[in-house]
């Protein structure tokens, strides 16, 4: 199989609890259920690209547990080419600890293990996938050196890269920029950054044209209920998105990810591409967990 997307990036355990509400410094809180469910924001994003329309490969890590198995066989259920998802022994799988409340807000915890040890080299292993592929997306999830690896591997080669900046804590390499064709940060990862509080259209485009100053092309600010900023050299456009009861938000900006980049892949337009992706992210949050909520195309396609 060719690959036309390929996914740099992590593999995660989410170990999930519902609660009333998220708990305070030093509280314990009585919650209402817990699940076990494949996560990690790069394997999500693989299983949104696969659901949504287009054949992917992901280049990553698990540890040797019953996690790691678990994690790889999801990816493999859902047709993603692993050959880049290597055993790392003596590691545990990615974890990441979730507890979702009442409204459907989330806070995450991760733990990497096996993410941790996704070397540069582990990408140049596996060159013919990037070669083949069209589109290539990473996050944040793996050490840093990997992703400046694999964003300027993918600018060399011609290729459509996107990167997804989360988690994010602060500014990325300056010289990242430039080997970037979509950045898609939310609010809070637009904040942190450009330094601009991002909490509204207005404050969106701010941060938005000052990453493009800084010499990536476009920039989609994904907003939630607000809907998503796009700002290119042809202007900005608001994008407002579908009108959802939300259960659980997990994965939505995974979802939003897999599904524009699934959507460029196929040959869609950019517009489109995210009017897509957003109805798909919005498909998400209305169902429990990371990948379980990630919708499939016929559900998706007007
Ligand atoms: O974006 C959601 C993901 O973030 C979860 O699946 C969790 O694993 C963390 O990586």
């Amino acid at each position: 199989m060719q690959a036309k997307v390929v996914v740099v990036g992590s593999l995660n355990m989410d170990l999930v609890a519902r609660a009333p509400r998220l708990p305070r410094a030093g509280e314990t809180l009585a919650g209402e259920s817990f699940a076990t469910v494949p996560g990690g924001k790069g394997a999500n994003q693989a299983v949104a690209v696969a659901r949504l329309g287009a054949s992917v490969a992901m280049i990553g890590n698990v540890g040797d547990d019953a996690y790691g198995q678990q994690l790889r066989q999801a990816l493999l259920d859902e047709g993603i080419d692993c050959q880049g998802v290597a055993v790392c022994t003596g590691v545990s799988s990615g974890l990441a600890l979730i507890v979702v409340d009442a409204s459907s807000q989330n806070s995450i915890v991760i733990i990497p293990g096996g993410n941790g040890q996704l070397l540069p080299e582990s990408v140049q292993a596996f060159d013919a996938l990037l070669k083949r592929a069209e589109v290539i997306i990473c996050q944040l999830e793996v050490p840093l050196a990997t992703v400046a690896y694999t964003l300027a591997r993918g600018r060399a080669l011609g290729k459509t890269v996107i990167l997804n900046p989360a988690p994010c804590t602060g500014p990325l390499p300056q010289d990242w920029y430039a080997a970037i064709d979509y950045l898609i940060p939310n609010e809070s990862e637009a904040q942190a950054l450009t330094g601009v509080a991002v909490s509204d259209l207005a404050s969106a485009e701010v941060a938005a044209e000052q990453l493009r100053s800084l010499g990536v092309q476009n920039v989609i600010v994904t907003l939630g209920a607000q809907g998503a900023l796009f700002a290119s050299a042809q202007g900005v456009r608001h994008f407002p998105a579908p009108v959802v009861q939300p259960l659980d938000t997990t994965a939505a900006g995974d979802t939003f990810v897999g599904g524009f980049a699934a959507a460029l892949a196929r040959g869609v337009e950019e517009g489109e591409a995210i009017a897509f992706g957003q109805r798909a992210a919005a498909l998400s949050v209305t169902r429990a967990g990371a990948q379980p909520s990630i919708p499939y195309l016929f559900e998706v396609q007007p």
